[in-house]
């Protein structure tokens, strides 16, 4: 028997909202995902996630959210990262008296543990992922069957990196945070991974915002309000199978989903 992991890319806005509700359980048959993932770090119109924007996603069909730099920008969500261990804020983010960088859930396979970090090389001041990372799988040493990590970074370097002293450990890792898929999916080891799983978002945009606000600010130098782009929506993300025997991720599949 096979496991299937579905992970989705950075959510963004109401345009990646209505293609969750429209469409995820529908994506989730036709993978046969056992569990998905779903980072939401830019659900709310206000970009962050807000608490409306969390629930619309778990009702969806997530399992679990991940969150990123933005995650704490709306403050409506705060309790419920208090009451709702599924929905992680990185482990690492700037010390917040509420919050889980991870959870244990119970599935088919067993107990998969979810970890969720962010980046330090062209990010916010954080401690580092490894360190970080390092510490939980201490801490849970016995409690889990399955490791998945979501790395929310910039740079390619760190989330290889990331692979690379983790391998061993997770069979599956996955970045997020640049909203543009990348094409390096592999199985490395044992374990499964992407550098970026990509967006769920307005296909007419620059990583989901309106292009033209992106190109007058770097082109004019003006400052500009990004606003979130409307329209037809794609999901990008990846399909993780391992192996329930072994443990062993045996395939990685990039997924492209459109209206
Ligand atoms: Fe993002
Ligand atoms: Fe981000």
């Amino acid at each position: 028997m096979n496991f299937n992991i579905l992970a989705v890319g950075d959510v963004v806005g109401a345009c990646g909202i209505r293609y969750l509700e429209s469409n995820l359980r529908r994506i989730k048959k036709k993978y046969g995902a056992d569990l998905i993932i779903v980072n939401g770090e830019n659900s709310a119109d206000a970009n962050g996630i807000s608490r409306r924007s969390a629930i619309s996603i778990f009702d969806a069909g997530a399992d679990v959210i991940t969150g990123g730099n933005h995650s704490l920008r709306c403050k409506d969500v705060y309790s419920l990262y208090e009451s709702e261990s599924r929905l992680l804020l990185p482990a690492n983010i700037s010390p917040v008296p509420f919050g889980n960088g991870h959870v244990i859930i119970e599935t088919s396979f067993g107990r998969v543990l979810v970890v969720n970090v962010l980046g330090q090389i062209y990010m916010n001041p954080c401690e580092s992922p490894f360190y970080a990372v390092e510490r939980i799988l201490k801490s849970e040493h016995g409690n889990y069957d399955l490791a998945v990590a979501d790395i929310h970074a910039e740079a390619t370097s760190e989330k290889l990196a990331f692979l690379r002293y983790f391998s061993d450990r997770f069979q599956v890792i996955f970045g997020t945070h640049t909203h543009v898929q990348t094409a390096d999916e592999m199985v490395f080891g044992s374990c499964g991974y992407i550098t970026d799983l990509g967006m769920c978002g307005a296909e007419d945009s620059i990583l989901g915002t309106v292009a033209q606000r992106v190109v007058d600010k770097l082109v004019k130098r003006t400052p500009e309000r990004f606003e979130l782009a409307d329209g037809k929506c794609v999901l990008r993300g990846a399909l993780f199978t391992i192996d329930s025997d072994s443990k062993k991720t045996l395939d990685v599949k990039r997924i492209f989903e459109a209206e």
